[in-house]
């Protein structure tokens, strides 16, 4: 029996249940990505990014060996960033909405951040949601990187299962999912300035992070 051809979205959301990982290449056209690069350049040249940490408020450290970048929150009002970031977190909505109609993950908000890794810095194997913690479900990057080389480096390495490594080049409008309960994944350093916009679909309906 041949199944019908499914969507895009389908193809997410298959591969979140079957695999617990998806790749989308061309989630977001170059016009797009260029316009969010932008806005993502624009933001950190007047002073809107910082060194990224890990922890809760209260103890939050910030140590570049294991994590290099520098991110910038979105706020949760989009009239405060740039055009193409409100119409890009609408759509993480429908995308929130889309996982919430086929896996029933209660997903009520997107927590999102512009990341910018300098030529160098990386972010050490780790994974976003120790098991029974937090109300994270789903993670998601979305790469803004134009004209990406192999040779670039940057990759993210996921291991879903146990032994089995997975690579994903940092290209622009590449959009990588995943669940984010205990999977182990990591940042290679990159010779080039990497950038992203990382969201999580989490649970809770109030800000968890500072
Ligand atoms: C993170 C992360 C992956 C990437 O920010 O937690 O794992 O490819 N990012 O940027
Ligand atoms: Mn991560």
């Amino acid at each position: 029996m041949t199944r019908p051809a499914s969507t895009p979205w389908e193809s997410l959301i298959d591969g979140l249940a079957e695999r617990r990982w998806h790749v989308w290449e061309g989630f977001l056209g170059r016009k797009q990505v260029e316009s969010l690069l932008s806005e993502a350049e624009a933001l950190r040249a007047s002073g809107g990014f910082r060194a990224a940490g890990m922890g809760r408020a209260g103890d939050r450290t910030v140590d570049p060996s294991i994590r290099g970048d520098e991110i910038r929150w979105w706020p949760d009002d989009v009239n405060d960033l740039g055009p193409q970031a409100a119409q890009l977190r609408a759509r993480l909505d429908e995308l929130r909405e889309a996982i919430n109609g086929s896996l029933y993950l209660g997903l009520k908000r997107a927590e999102i951040h512009f990341a910018h890794y300098p030529p160098g810095a990386g972010y050490a194997r780790h994974v976003d949601r120790p098991r029974g913690s937090g109300d994270r479900m789903v993670s998601g990057v979305l790469y803004l990187n134009l004209d990406w080389k192999t040779a670039d480096g940057g990759e993210l390495a996921l291991w879903p299962q146990d032994g089995a490594e997975a690579r994903v080049e940092p290209r622009a409008g590449t959009l990588v999912t995943f669940l984010s309960e205990d999977l182990p994944h990591q940042v290679m350093p990159a010779h080039r300035d990497r950038w992203s916009v990382t969201f999580w679909l989490s649970r809770a309906s109030a800000p968890g992070l500072i």
